[in-house]
């Protein structure tokens, strides 16, 4: 059973358009954005490349909400400073990136930035036993990260649903935030499994009205956690 109602959708701007991209963040913060959502990708880690901290400190400057930089990036603990340092309010990275998630968790909380840890889809929460203590934000990918707009994957679904179980078994206010062909379609399905945190690229960005795109999946979202309390209770 979700414990958490409050819902944010966070704009990831992939699929903005880069060549306007301080309009573009404008206008999703406008349209109702609770965060921006940011994915950096060096070619290793996943195979395409896009931004760096130089990019994510002109964001900074054009944006008005807190920006979510979720970094598929291997050795994310020699970037750390940097995205700290270009404006990075929240730092996500992957406990596959490297063997130490737990100190890079520390890296970030030392930096005065809010942690969160990120499993791809084929990695099991097992790998959180001995994290999930250490952070209130964990991030799921529903598709292989690298691209925009792919199809979300279904088992996605029972890994949510097993991780908010697990974190109310363990009295953990945890934020669930979902990454990967997050739409209208969807987003019952996964608030309804208990996520709260829903990234969203093409479905935000690919719609001609921000506002209502934004609107739809936070209404939907809502009612789905609403209607899963209800038969709870
Ligand atoms: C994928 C990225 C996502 C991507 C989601 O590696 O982490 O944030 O932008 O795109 P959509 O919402 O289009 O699936
Ligand atoms: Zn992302």
């Amino acid at each position: 059973m979700p414990s958490i109602t409050s819902v944010s959708i966070a704009p990831s701007i992939l699929s903005a358009d880069f060549g306007r991209l301080a309009e573009e963040i404008a206008a999703v913060e406008e349209a109702g954005a609770d965060l921006i959502h940011i994915d950096v990708m060096d070619g290793h880690f996943v195979p395409n490349i896009t931004i760096g901290p130089l990019v994510v400190k002109a964001v900074k400057k054009a944006a008005k909400r807190p920006l979510d930089v979720h970094l598929m990036i291997a050795n994310p603990n020699l970037y750390i400073d940097a995205f700290a340092d270009a404006g990075a309010d929240w730092l996500t990275v992957h406990v596959e990136s490297g063997p130490h998630p737990h100190r890079l968790v520390g890296q970030i909380r030392a930096r005065g930035c809010r942690p969160g840890l990120v499993l791809n889809p084929a990695t099991p929460l097992t790998t959180l036993d001995y994290l999930l203590d250490e952070v209130d934000l964990v991030m799921l990918m529903s598709v292989n990260p690298g691209f925009g707009g792919q199809k979300f994957i279904e088992s996605s679904l029972r890994k949510i649903a097993a991780l908010r179980q697990e974190a109310d078994r363990r009295e953990l206010a945890l934020d669930i935030e979902i990454d990967g062909g997050v739409a209208a379609t969807t987003i019952t399905r996964i608030a309804a499994a208990g996520a709260n945190i829903f990234v969203a690229g093409s479905a935000i960005y690919g719609a001609n009205d921000y506002r209502a795109a934004i609107q739809k999946l936070r209404t939907t979202a809502q009612t789905a956690i609403a209607a899963t309390q209800e038969e709870a209770a």
